[in-house]
């Protein structure tokens, strides 16, 4: 392993896995910091997708996607694995939001029921709960945002919910919320914990015992847009009723894949999902949580910059509070046309329970140097 000093004497691992990372894709004509919206497919990915959306023109949608077949269900196999999850228990979808969709919709939950969830949960699922006619409550937190466990016990044996909807990391903060634990929690006092890893697969570990995880390609594990996962353990799967349900001898979860879809994203995700094993994801999430630290570590005080999450959260995001009288959206769109810096401006509407200020959002990938990171702070 290969390692360099970084400012302030931190070293960041893995630097041949960031060098190989980088090799194996398109070159970016700037500085891309946005995982954490959209991260950069390598060339395999695209011309696997490419590959067989040229399959289709020869032969025939329905039959190019037969001769998929094996590799999809390769897929769902491998896909599964990231959570603690068989084939059968994994359903490709459009998005993240599509996935806690289908779920939803399959449950069919009486009306009113409760749904604890975190006081800073992503706005639009928020709404996809309320949409589905459940009630979300908060589950006590601490300052920072993150879920208080004990607090979480308490609630589970007092006024246990219909499930509990986790948020892993959220969209508008790199704050790694204490899934393993509440897992186990869940799991004792008989409640489902569904997880929303759309922050989190391919960035941090999510092999946790969530009876629901959901995700979605394009982020850290740096697939195609418009490829969702939906993964739901066997006693879950078996409450969800489809509208129409699948024939004899098929999961019933592949219900919930639409028979209309983009099959060569999906290839293009199983490529994805492919090399970030090939990559060691041990090795992974060590070097993004590294990122990560070193971002906050580069940034925190720059310009009047404030860092929001502890220096040393295991995680590649980071979001950073203006200054007095520097607009946030101005600066991400300043970052972009003057330096080429790719990143994002959060707005508290994407999570109002609990943001009260824009934010920028910075989240590199395996790829990120120091000086990548530097030049980003010449910038602010
Ligand atoms: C935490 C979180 N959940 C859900 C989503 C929705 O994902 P998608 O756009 O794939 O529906 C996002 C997207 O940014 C997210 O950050």
């Amino acid at each position: 392993m290969l390692a360099v000093t970084c400012p302030r004497d931190r070293l960041l691992p893995s630097e041949d896995l960031g060098a190989s990372w980088r090799a194996v894709r398109p070159r970016p004509p700037g500085i891309h910091l946005d995982s954490a919206a959209s991260s950069r497919q390598s060339h395999r990915a695209l011309e696997a997708a490419a590959h067989h959306a040229r399959h289709e023109s020869e032969l025939g949608g329905y039959v190019a996607e037969a001769t998929a077949d094996d590799l999809l269900q390769q897929g769902r196999s491998v896909l599964g694995g990231l959570v603690g999850m068989a084939a059968a228990d994994v359903a490709f979808v459009e998005s993240a939001q599509a996935a806690l969709v289908a779920l939803l919709s399959g449950w069919r939950l009486p009306a009113g029921s409760r749904v604890a969830c975190l006081p800073g949960e992503y706005a639009p699922n928020v709404a996809q709960l309320r949409a589905a006619g459940l009630r979300p409550e908060p589950l006590p937190v601490d300052d920072l945002g993150r879920a208080d466990v004990d607090a979480v016990a308490r609630l589970l044996a007092d006024a246990p919910p219909r499930f509990v909807h986790l948020t892993h990391i959220g969209s508008h903060r790199g704050l790694l919320q204490p899934a393993r634990e509440t897992a186990a929690l869940c799991r004792e006092a008989g409640v489902p914990l569904v997880l929303d890893a759309a922050q989190s697969l391919g960035h941090v570990d999510v092999d946790l015992g969530a009876d629901v995880v959901y995700g979605t390609s394009r982020k850290w594990l740096a697939g195609p847009r418009g490829v969702g996962i939906l993964f739901a353990r066997p006693a879950i799967a078996a409450q969800l009723v489809p509208v129409l349900p699948e024939p004899e001898g098929v999961p019933p979860l592949r219900a919930f894949e639409s028979g209309e879809a983009h099959v060569a994203g999906r290839i293009g995700l199983v490529v994805a999902v492919g090399e970030h094993l090939a990559a060691g994801p041990d090795q992974v999430r060590e070097r993004l949580a590294a990122l990560g630290r070193a971002t906050r570590e580069l940034l925190d005080g720059v310009a009047g910059w404030q860092v929001v999450e502890p220096v040393e959260e295991p995680t590649a995001t980071t979001t950073l509070r203006a200054p007095d009288g520097v607009d946030v959206l101005e600066t991400r769109t300043r970052l972009l046309t003057e330096h080429g810096i790719v990143l994002s401006a959060i707005g508290p509407e994407r999570a109002p329970g609990e943001m009260t200020s824009p934010v920028l959002r910075v989240s590199p990938h395996l790829d990120a140097t120091i000086e990548d990171l530097e030049a980003l702070a010449a910038a602010l």
